[in-house]
């Protein structure tokens, strides 16, 4: 069994083509978008789950690695 997620752990999202955007969504009971990175090909962006982030949506063609694994999103 996979450790539960903590909030420490990072995950990986590296942009296969230039405009892959990387987006947080809010934490509790109120689900939006609170902020949009935007990653040209080969740029990576590191992050967490934090207080105020709950869930993450990659649009574009990504390489998103985790603890959970690795998927490539095309
Ligand atoms: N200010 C945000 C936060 O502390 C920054 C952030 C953390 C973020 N993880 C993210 C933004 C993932 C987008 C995607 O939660």
């Amino acid at each position: 069994m996979d450790k539960p997620i903590s909030k420490t752990d990072f995950f990986i999202v590296k942009a296969l083509e230039d405009g892959v955007n990387v987006i947080g969504l809010t934490r509790g009971t109120d689900t939006r978008f609170h902020h949009t990175e935007k990653l040209d090909k080969g740029e990576i962006m590191l992050a967490q789950f934090t207080e105020h982030t709950s869930a993450v949506k990659v649009r574009g063609k990504a390489l998103i690695q985790t603890q959970h694994g690795e998927i490539k999103n095309d």
